[in-house]
């Protein structure tokens, strides 16, 4: 047995339109719940132990969804934007209407994992300054990342506002006037990664996300595809911000 929600939010979170086209069709007679039309928007319902029709096609509750996305460059990480194409306007058409987000942010320009929920919950806790959970990108760089560069990273740099980062992993995966990178870091400063290279006198060309957490992005997605997270996935991610104060 869960808790109680309004008819009108059960709806709206469940794919049928936002909570003032939800009551609309409420309001219609198209709604029953256990069998009987209902037409009160407002009525309280335990959407995990009462049967919702709408239009006479029962109603799949999922308490939330859990997106994730390889975000393309050129999209930014926002619900709304005046300007630029975001994340929640590039989802497929059946994830609208759930209230989706982006639980995190990526630069405009950077590629890669972002996690798109309705999970307020779950998201507040990955992005926590406390929970430290990390964040694992490559980088394509202009100019020759080092061994000292991988030893100042393990230290922390100081950035241009004079903020020192927590210790970070830096590991040379190739080393020319380009080099290649993964490197992982354990808060989310804005513009880090950029701004950790050029601590360092270097410019990153090109960034994308690889890890959240326990969560990897799957290889599979194109940039600008999206998939639900499996039961596993999910559970691993939310292990990545479980701290032993939780229990
Ligand atoms: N660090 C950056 O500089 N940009 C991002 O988008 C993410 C981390």
């Amino acid at each position: 047995m869960g808790t109680t929600q309004r008819l009108d939010k059960i709806l709206s979170n469940s794919g049928y339109g936002t909570r003032k086209e939800a009551g609309q069709l409420i309001r219609s007679g198209n709604v029953t719940v256990d069998g009987v039309t209902v037409k009160d928007r407002g009525m309280h319902v335990d959407p995990e132990s009462s049967v919702i029709e709408v239009c006479g096609e029962r109603l799949k509750y999922r308490k939330f969804i859990y997106l994730m996305m390889n975000k393309p460059q050129g999209v930014i990480s926002a619900t709304t934007d005046n300007r630029h194409e975001t994340a929640v306007d590039i989802l497929p058409d059946e994830y609208r209407g759930f209230n989706l987000f982006p639980a995190g942010r990526l630069d405009i320009d950077t590629e890669g994992l972002l996690l798109m929920t309705n999970d307020g919950q779950l998201a507040h806790d990955l992005l926590s300054p406390k929970r430290n959970v990390p964040k694992t990108y490559y980088a394509l760089v202009r100019g020759v990342v080092t061994r000292e560069d991988v030893e100042r990273f393990r230290e922390g740099v100081t950035l241009d506002d004079g903020y020192r980062t927590l210790p970070a992993e830096l590991e040379i995966i190739r080393q020319g006037s380009d080099s290649e990178v993964e490197l992982t870091i354990y808060e989310g400063k804005f513009h880090q990664v950029k701004r950790m290279f050029e601590a360092v006198g270097k410019k990153v060309k090109y960034l994308k996300r690889l890890r959240i957490g326990n969560l990897v992005l799957d290889e599979n997605l194109e940039p600008g595809e999206c998939r639900e997270l499996t039961m596993e996935e999910l559970d691993m991610l939310k292990a990545s911000v479980f701290t032993p104060s939780d229990s």
